[in-house]
């Protein structure tokens, strides 16, 4: 018989607080937006920093020694082996112009173990989780990577970085131009943890992108995992909590995508 999850109250606190953070952006999104920016095309809104802070108050005020790592505020320090990462809003380029394909992100560390992972798309009702040994949902519903064998029938997804103007360094075109030429068809939709989602769903085979940040792939990541898929590193060693390239599919498509990546890259 199937123990209980050792973190379920925390991870009931998390679905709360994310749903509350997803109620949060539906709100603002139909307002004025304060967007600021960070980079030459990094956006950040008003909602995003909302929610940041939203979720940073519920946490610490339950958890005050855990540690956060959130794209907004860095790094919150805490005395604990407890850590949450957190993007407030994943996709703020759509969000920022309505586009309803973005999400919150909620990864929840033991040391250094991803225990649970939850992304929520409010504007689409799109509720993903997993639990590390207990499988992986959309909106209370299993899911499972999907059966494809053959990249020529996969069906792909990727993203870009925001250094993408002003590196030659992350230029992701070689890989798009390759597998958009030799798989079924590429897409690019602007949110990396719905992707990582849409990989655990079945719905992609495959999902590449090059200088990703852990609070874009920790939750996902458990998804795909939990979902029987695999998420490496682009040389194929398992992620670390650190800026990284990343390849997610299912076991069939995986050593054909890596070794494509691995010779154009
Ligand atoms: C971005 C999105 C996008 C990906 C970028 C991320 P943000 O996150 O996930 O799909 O291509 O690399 O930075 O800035 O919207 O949280
Ligand atoms: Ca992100
Ligand atoms: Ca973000």
């Amino acid at each position: 018989m199937k123990s209980t999850f050792p973190f379920e109250s925390t991870f009931q606190l998390g679905l709360n607080w994310i749903q509350e953070a997803g109620s949060l952006i539906m709100t603002s999104i139909e307002q004025p937006r304060n967007i600021e920016k960070k980079g030459i095309i990094d956006l950040v809104t008003d909602a995003d920093k909302a929610s940041e802070s939203l979720l940073l108050e519920r946490i610490l005020h339950q958890f005050p020694h855990h540690s956060v790592l959130s794209e907004e505020c860095g790094c919150i320090a805490g005395q604990s082996a407890h850590q949450w990462i957190l993007d407030p809003i994943d996709g703020t380029t759509n969000y920022s112009r309505r586009l309803p394909f973005f999400c919150i992100s909620m990864g929840y560390q033991v040391d250094h173990q991803t225990q649970f992972g939850i992304v929520y798309a409010p504007a689409i009702h799109q509720l993903y989780y997993a639990k590390l040994g207990f499988g992986a949902f959309r909106n209370r519903s299993q899911i499972h990577t999907s059966s494809t064998t053959v990249l020529q029938d996969a069906f792909l997804t990727t993203g870009f970085p925001y250094t993408l103007h002003s590196t030659e360094q992350h230029n992701n075109m070689p890989l798009f131009s390759y597998f958009s030429s030799h798989a079924l068809a590429v897409r690019r939709l602007g949110s990396a943890a719905l992707d990582l989602c849409y990989v655990a769903e079945g719905i992609f085979d495959g999902y590449w992108e090059i200088s990703l940040q852990p609070w874009d792939f920790v939750a996902g990541q458990l998804l795909v995992q939990e979902a029987g898929g695999i998420v490496s590193a682009f040389s194929g060693e398992s992620l670390p909590l650190a800026k990284s390239s990343i390849i997610a599919s299912n076991h069939a498509i995986f050593p054909a995508m890596k070794e494509i990546i691995q010779q154009l890259c």
